[in-house]
């Protein structure tokens, strides 16, 4: 599963997780779980309501902690106060519009709402409820004030709802929770006001409607790059190609197949655009021609195809920049350092990552990545080998340390 967040972000974080009495209070269970799984202490607070849905039980099963309910269950410690000053954030899984009324109008009438009160910085809602009840003017009065207090929300999806209508209203899957828990918890700051546009995924070729030139890119290094760029503060949008890796939470995605189109999207874009991360595996050729029907293989013992070269779409953007920030990234499987640099200069970039192609460890498609950053001041970082999510977090701090702090 392939969930955008650096592998040990989670480790001695305190989560008090709020479950309220809605149809997808199952959901939290999972949320729980993958939570303690990476490593944070999950404390669950569940209302009277939520109970007709699910059973304390299974949260005190998959996080080894006690699941409250009642106001007055602490015995001697004021649980309310307790809870919310050692956790990092209070997080409401699924948040009714019950929740949400209370939390906007301060009512504190059991263990959960009474928490909501102690802190609201540190509150973030996921509501989910059916399409008519989200789109209801009170609703939507009351997530404005929560909103405005300081308070966070995990905007529901659009989709089929549990009640068999559709809509907006669905909570979003585990992966888009946790991304966006990652999101309102991750400390770093900087790239506020800054539009960051990131390119991934393979292009794609075609020389007949059956067969095409592409490489194994997976785009996961892009989507690490986009969401930790999220993170930071950035606005980021997204041009991929083809791609493997889900794309991360939040984030504007344009689709793209061909290099051509490619070009002409990131040319697009990039007129809006204050920092560029060039990270999809372009192709260098493309056939001459394409064969509008399928190629036979009866009769034929070779085939020779021409090729062309593509633009060489990163210098092309970076030709121009101005004050604007291109980071690229270059694949070798021989001296990557001293090809990064080299091209470092030729494209006129401003930071170069250069990543090794080792079959199953670094470069396409593998999690991890062994990488070199060179920037046009004469700075350099030799990196270890590191989960691409560690490897974005690297990245993005270089970029702001060197070019922005
Ligand atoms: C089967 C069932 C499913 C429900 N699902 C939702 C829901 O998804 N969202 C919601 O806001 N309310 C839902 N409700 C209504 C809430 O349970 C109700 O407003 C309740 O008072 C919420 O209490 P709580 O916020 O204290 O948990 C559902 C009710 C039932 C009976």
């Amino acid at each position: 599963m392939t969930i955008y967040h650096p592998p040990q972000f989670w480790k001695g974080k305190k989560i008090t997780l709020g479950v309220t009495g809605g149809i997808a209070a199952f959901k939290a269970i999972s949320l729980a779980s993958y939570l303690t799984k990476s490593g944070a202490q999950v404390k669950t607070c569940l209302t009277k309501n939520a109970l007709s849905l699910v059973g304390k039980s299974s949260f005190e099963a998959v996080t080894g902690e006690k699941a409250y309910v009642d106001l007055f269950e602490g015995g001697g410690e004021i649980l309310h106060i307790n809870l919310v000053r050692e956790s990092d954030a209070i997080v409401v899984v699924p948040a009714t519009a019950n929740i949400l009324a209370k939390a906007a109008c301060g009512i504190g009438d059991d263990l959960l709402s009474t928490i909501l009160l102690v802190d609201p910085g540190k509150v973030i809602f996921a509501p989910a409820m059916n399409v008519t009840m989200w789109n209801n003017p009170v609703v939507q009065d009351n997530l404005k004030k929560i909103v405005s207090r300081g308070m966070k929300v995990i905007y529901p999806v659009s989709g089929s709802l549990a009640c068999g209508e559709e809509g907006a209203g669905r909570l979003p899957e585990l992966e888009e929770l946790v991304e966006g828990i990652f999101y309102y918890l991750y400390p770093q700051s900087g790239l506020e006001g800054k539009k960051v546009l990131v390119s991934a995924g393979a292009t794609r070729e075609w020389l007949d409607p059956a067969r095409f030139i592409s490489n194994p890119a997976s785009g996961f290094m892009g989507g690490a790059l986009a969401s930790l760029a999220r993170a930071w503060g950035g606005e980021v949008k997204m041009v991929v190609g083809h791609v493997t890796s889900r794309l991360p939470w939040g984030v504007e995605v344009r689709r793209v197949e061909t290099a051509e189109e490619m070009k002409s999207a990131l040319e697009e874009e990039w007129k809006e655009s204050d920092i560029l991360f060039m990270n999809a595996a372009i192709s260098d050729f493309r056939p001459l021609s394409f064969y509008p029907s399928k190629i036979k293989k009866e009769g034929k013992e070779e085939l020779t195809i021409t090729l062309v070269s593509n633009p060489d779409i990163l210098s092309g953007l970076a030709k121009n920049k101005g004050n604007k920030i291109v980071v690229g990234f270059c694949a070798e499987t021989n001296n990557p350092r001293e090809e990064a640099r080299k091209k470092l200069q030729r494209k006129n970039v401003d930071m170069m990552v250069a990543n090794l192609i080792a079959q199953g460890e670094s470069g396409f498609d593998t999690p991890t990545n062994k990488a070199w950053i060179v920037d046009c001041r004469g700075g350099e970082k030799e990196l270890p080998l590191l989960d691409k999510r560690d490897l974005a977090e690297e990245i993005v701090s270089y970029l702001f340390n060197h070019f922005l702090g």
